[in-house]
């Protein structure tokens, strides 16, 4: 189904304190730093789209500090106009790439828990490699959580849910995965995707890891490159 493109937030809206640009960040970025309440736990949401999730969680708990990532432009300045309108000083979304910002800004253990709600699936074998959810990527996001840090995984795509499942197991980072449980009546729904998936009458597939008290394995962080004939993503590259 075609995307619609993203709803403009009103010209008149301040986004200043709600939209940040990857470009614009330093490296290493403390993401405490991006919000007035510097002590309450991080969560950070990659793939925010249209930024239900990000939106309703920093009013639903003021206690923690909610941290979105999107690529689209568009849906990052969506997501930062909902924000501005629900007052949200604990909500932030940053406009880039996930992968940039896992793989080569954020520090060790900075984060409570990293969602990742359907992520694109990245149908075509040659687009394959764009998949988000891929070993580089969940290493580092072991990395950025601290023990018992969770990490959610849930996507309509059941192969992509199967694959996903494994390559985290793989690291030996996380313990077994959860199965978790959709929302109550009030909030019957945590994306626009989930909505729109089970308004479809389709199953969702719902984990959650915890990250192990083990250490890594091995010191090697690999490197995140950019291949020039990419859409502007990340691909991942081991430096094994
Ligand atoms: C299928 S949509 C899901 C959006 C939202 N999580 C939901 O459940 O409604 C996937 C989103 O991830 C974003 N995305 C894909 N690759 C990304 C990347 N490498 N970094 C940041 N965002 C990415 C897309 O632009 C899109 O908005």
């Amino acid at each position: 189904m075609p995307r619609r493109p993203p709803k403009k937030p009103p010209a008149t809206l301040d986004l200043s304190g709600h939209l940040l640009r990857l470009a614009d960040l330093p490296t290493p970025l403390d993401p405490a730093s991006l919000f007035s309440s510097a002590a309450a736990p991080i969560e950070l949401e990659v793939g925010s789209g249209k930024g239900m999730f990000l939106t309703a969680a920093t009013v639903a708990d003021a206690s923690r500090n909610f941290l979105g990532i999107e690529v689209s432009g568009g849906y990052a300045r969506m997501t930062a106009g909902k924000l501005a309108q629900a007052g949200a000083s604990n909500g932030a979304i940053i406009h880039g790439d996930a992968m940039q910002l896992v793989c080569s800004l954020l520090p060790d253990r900075c984060v409570a828990g990293v969602h990742v709600y359907f992520p694109d699936p990245w149908w075509k074998a040659r687009h394959r490699k764009r998949r988000i959810l891929n070993p580089v990527f969940l290493r580092h996001a072991a990395r950025i959580l601290p023990e018992a840090g969770r990490l959610h995984i849930w996507t309509d795509v059941e192969e992509y849910f199967e694959e996903a499942v494994a390559a985290t197991a793989a690291t030996g980072l996380f313990g077994t995965p959860e199965e978790e449980a959709p929302g109550g009546p009030e909030t019957p729904y945590r994306t626009h995707f989930e909505r729109r998936t089970r308004l479809a009458g389709a199953p969702v597939w719902r984990a959650v890891f915890r990250r192990n008290p083990t250490p890594a394995p091995d010191g090697r962080v690999p490197r995140v490159v950019r291949d020039p004939a990419d859409s502007g993503q990340s691909t991942a590259e081991s430096e094994d």
